[in-house]
């Protein structure tokens, strides 16, 4: 096979890299190291040589072509088992959506069995291993607080457990889409309120998502240009049973399952391209930029949104339905008693895994798509599997780290995110922890949980109209993410209140539960703060503190006026008692009864007209409160925003915006490079500080370098960064910290660099070496075996090491990443003059963006993600381990 053959001309690139890497050794900057690594991951022909060195799915060396023997076992396993093959669902979905479109049809059959890896339910489907609800709560030890019996029927407790025993749920609605042998016996309506295990949550999701999880209202499947197809959904049993699989497989057209030809296939005619689009609105303004309108960020809901109202129900597509009845549900809610609307995993606190306390929390995962603790679960057990590994029913042994799991879990989360709402015209920018992210090179860290992103409230009312209760699915040429979309009820609710929904949407990877927080910026009640009119005394005008003082004063009156209110109530209070007590004494000093009982009686009348004076008080206290401005018209005025939050913004920190990009996806921040730093609310040092916690920022690299690669290096070559410690107690921590490393590095750069790349030139070419041996052997060269092969390599002077692999490979890194961080470079040294996060003696070999006009148009184009797609990824960790295990 030629591609067999590939590899070794590859190698010989890597290793020629090396030998220039001796001789550069004496350099005391690494920059001439990159420069050779820019100089080979630059040429084209690199694209098709090893698996690692793809940037599109389409690329993909993978998985071409599923074979007729995969299929047929694909068939056969899934009448009885649950399996999920992203290619295979995409494919029948699209091919139906085709059909569909010709046939003038409305809905598609949906059932999330087909959208999600359910195989950890496999295990309670063999004879014997089901549970009924009782014992599942029991066995993942959830703490309830109710009695709970064997005799008791799980229909009499569902409304405490929400669960039902199959028996109980096979004969519901819900039940009648689903296949009894699929059912593990336990069948969640929701997720169960206790904690329990972080294992027993990810069952609990698992089988709410099989049993009752409702449909969404569409699916959008993203193609080129920003563009879409939007399917709507009716609530079906799976594609094994309702028939969609059978009838593509026995169709004309079947050609083998290929998602980017189906999509191809449908009909442009109902592609859908938003008339709003900022492409087609910056495309017509030579600096790339855009202002917000203001009105933006005030939406009195009611009267945009009276067109829903004034429509019957009947009329109303499936979303708009869904969002009036949240407008009316979010109109009866009081700030104060609205409860959390969004559902985080609650795991008992350091229970035990496998031997070791768990460490990650449920809060970053959404409950009803949990697939387990990424970090916290060994490769063989993360729930995301290639589906040939679970057809083989053998111990699944991968080499995927959860570091490389999560980046590209949020890369395409967030790439699908961005490339949305950009091509709706919805503003939507990185904020928080994302928008210094993006300051470093435009892509998340590599420690990133979830990510940050805000809307102007009108743009966040449209989406959640558009997208809530839908998911969307990146386009396939990119990877297989596929993002649902949740918005909160409450949404006419702009004030922080109990604190409970200070988080207005999310958007959530279907696969794993990581998801993107969504909050909306609108102005609100809400009143800064000292610290903060301190903080933003730039950013806030005279006349807004005027306002404000203005607002003060007549609090402070009214506080004034309160506490004189008390005083004379508490007065009244004590005269009340001394009559009270009086009346005691009359009771004794009965010759005296009728005089004094009269006073008393005027007393009390006299009394109670002073209680009649408070409430006229009262009245035209709050009158006059209505007279002068409220908080909120204040910031209208002024124009200052906030999140649910109390994060308060004006409008200059954001507008005018300019295009830009992250995670390759076309996003927007502030032009003004204070006003974007301001937004970031961190100090100027922290900015630029390169090193945080287990990482450090390569400036020449532009990209997160992990700390415990750079101590392996250290230690490779001799050099020990904590000389008080041995080598083996050293290396036991992977969790080490860049600033525990990096003195070290920054003495011996060049020396630790090359090292580091060496590491590298092992990792991605461990299976190239057996290609290699082979080749050698087929063409009977002089070396004649392994040893000997290894013994050449090794002089070249790559060699081979058994030892760990580094956590971020160099050559993968900067072949993913270079187009956009050479991009996020060019346009920082446009807009911002005090960005120094890069090294100026970095030759990239790609082609210069000197100018707003030509950044503008190459960030206008579409971009892949610059990860690795996720199905990719495990594809290959658990190949390459296959490929190890035969050597
Ligand atoms: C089981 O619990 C129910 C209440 O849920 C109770 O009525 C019944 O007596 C209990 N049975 C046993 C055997 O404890
Ligand atoms: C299952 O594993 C065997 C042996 O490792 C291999 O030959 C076979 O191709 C695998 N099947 C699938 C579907 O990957
Ligand atoms: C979003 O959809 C969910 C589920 O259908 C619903 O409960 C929620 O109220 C909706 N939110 C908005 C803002 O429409
Ligand atoms: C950016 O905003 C700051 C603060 O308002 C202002 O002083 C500065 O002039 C602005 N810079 C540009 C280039 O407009
Ligand atoms: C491989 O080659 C080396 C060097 O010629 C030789 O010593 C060794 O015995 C060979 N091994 C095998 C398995 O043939
Ligand atoms: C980079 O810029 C920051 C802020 O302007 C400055 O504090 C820092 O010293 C600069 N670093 C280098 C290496 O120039």
């Amino acid at each position: 096979m030629l591609h067999q053959f590939a590899p070794l001309r590859f190698r010989r690139k890597l290793a020629s890299i090396s030998l220039l890497l001796v001789i550069v050794q004496n350099e005391t900057s690494i920059a001439p190291i990159i420069n050779s690594i820019y100089k080979i991951l630059t040429n084209p022909k690199i694209d098709n040589l090893n698996p690692k060195f793809t940037s599109h799915f389409i690329n993909s060396k993978i998985d071409t072509e599923l074979d007729e023997k995969y299929i047929k076992s694909y068939l056969e396993f899934r009448q009885s088992k649950h399996l999920y093959d992203p290619i295979i669902t995409l494919s029948v979905y699209l091919n139906y959506l085709n059909t569909q479109y010709s046939e003038n049809s409305v809905k598609i059959p949906f059932s999330w069995e087909d959208w999600v890896d359910l195989s950890y339910l496999n295990e309670f489907l063999d004879d014997g291993k089901s549970l009924t609800c009782k014992q599942f709560v029991d066995k993942y030890k959830y703490e309830i607080d109710f009695e709970w019996n064997d005799s008791t029927p799980s229909s009499s407790l569902v409304d405490k457990t929400n669960c039902l025993d199959t028996m109980d749920y096979i004969i519901t609605d819900e039940g009648k889409h689903r296949s009894k042998k699929l059912l593990p016996g336990f069948n969640f309506q929701k997720k169960l309120d206790k904690v329990s295990t972080f294992m027993g949550k990810a069952y609990n999701a698992k089988s709410y998502l099989l049993s009752y999880a409702p449909k969404p209202d569409f699916i959008y499947f993203l193609t080129d240009n920003g563009k879409y197809f939007r399917a709507e959904t009716k609530q079906s049993s799976s594609m094994l049973r309702n028939g969609l699989l059978k009838n593509f497989l026995t169709s004309e057209s079947y050609n083998g399952f290929n998602p980017i030809e189906q999509l191809s296939k449908l009909n442009k005619f109902y592609e859908i391209e938003h008339e709003h689009t900022f492409k087609l609105r910056l495309n017509n303004d030579n600096n790339y930029q855009i202002d917000i309108p203001d009105e933006n960020f005030d939406v009195d809901f009611a009267t945009r949104y009276k067109y829903l109202f004034e429509t019957d129900d009947s009329l109303l597509k499936d979303n708009e339905l869904n969002f009036k009845n949240s407008l009316k549900r979010s109109f009866q809610m009081k700030t104060e008693d609205i409860p959390k609307y969004l559902d985080e995993v609650n795991i008992t606190p350091n229970h035990e895994y496998r031997g070791h306390k768990v460490r990650e929390n449920g809060n970053h995962y959404d409950s009803r798509f949990f697939a387990g603790f990424i970090s916290e679960m060994p490769a063989s057990e993360i729930s995301i599997h290639n589906p040939r590994s679970i057809l083989n029913n053998s111990e699944i042994k991968s080499t995927a780290t959860p570091e490389n799991i999560k980046n590209s879990i949020l890369s395409h989360l967030s790439h699908l995110l961005f490339t949305v709402t950009f091509n709706d015209g919805l503003f939507l920018i990185p904020a928080h922890g994302t928008l210094l992210s993006w300051y470093f090179n435009s892509m998340s860290f590599p420690w990133d949980e979830d990510a940050d992103v805000q809307m102007p409230i009108g743009d966040l009312a449209e989406f959640c109209l558009r997208y809530n209760n839908s998911m969307v699915v990146e386009n396939p040429k990119y990877g297989t993410a596929k993002g649902y979309v949740d918005c909160g009820t409450a949404i006419t609710h702009r004030e922080k209140g109990n604190g409970n929904n200070i988080i207005d949407a999310r958007i959530i990877d279907v696969d794993s539960g990581m998801y993107i927080d969504i909050t909306g910026l609108s102005v609100s009640e809400d009143e800064m703060d000292e610290n903060y009119l301190k903080k933003f005394d730039k950013w806030v005008s005279n006349e807004l503190k005027i306002d404000y003082n203005i607002l003060q004063e007549s609090r402070q009156k009214e506080v004034e006026m309160e506490r004189a209110y008390k005083l004379r109530d508490e007065r009244e209070r004590a005269e009340k008692e001394k009559l009270q007590r009086e009346r005691e004494l009359l009771k004794i000093e009965k010759e005296n009864l009728e005089k004094e009982k009269e006073s008393f009686e005027a007393a009390k009348k006299n009394y109670d007209n002073k209680e009649n004076k408070n409430d006229a008080d009262d009245k035209q206290r709050k009158e006059k409160r209505n007279l002068e401005k409220s908080v909120k018209d204040i910031h209208k005025q002024h124009k200052i925003f906030n999140c649910r939050n109390r994060h308060f913004y004006s409008y200059d920190q954001f507008s005018p915006l300019r295009l830009t990009l992250y995670e390759g996806a076309p996003t927007l921040v502030a032009v003004n490079d204070s006003a974007l730093r301001s937004q970031v609310e961190i100090d100027h040092d922290a900015l630029f500080n390169t090193e945080h916690k287990n990482y450090h920022f390569s400036k020449p690299l532009r990209a997160w370098l992990y700390a415990y690669d750079i101590l392996q290096a250290e230690l490779a070559i001799g050099l020990n960064p904590k000389p008080d410690k041995s080598v083996n107690e050293i290396k036991k921590n992977n969790q080490i910290e860049a600033r525990e490393v990096c003195p070290t590095y920054r003495e011996n750069q060049v020396k630790v660099f090359y090292e580091l790349v060496k590491q590298s030139i092992y990792d991605t070419t461990s299976e190239d070496l057996i290609y290699t041996y082979e080749y050698l052997m087929d063409e009977e060269r002089n070396l004649k075996n392994q040893s000997q092969v290894i013994n050449y390599l090794s002089k070249i002077p790559v060699y081979f090491k058994t030892e760990k692999k580094p956590f971020i490979n160099i050559f993968e890194e900067v072949y993913h990443n270079k187009e956009l961080t050479h991009a996020h470079e060019a346009e920082m040294k446009l807009y911002d003059n005090t960005w120094n996060l890069s090294d100026p003696n970095i030759i990239d070999n790609l082609k210069p963006l000197t100018n707003k006009e030509s950044l503008g148009e190459w960030m206008l184009k579409d971009h892949a993600p610059p990860r690795v797609p996720l199905y990719d990824y495990i594809k290959f960790a658990e190949q390459e381990f296959k490929i190890d295990k035969t050597e």
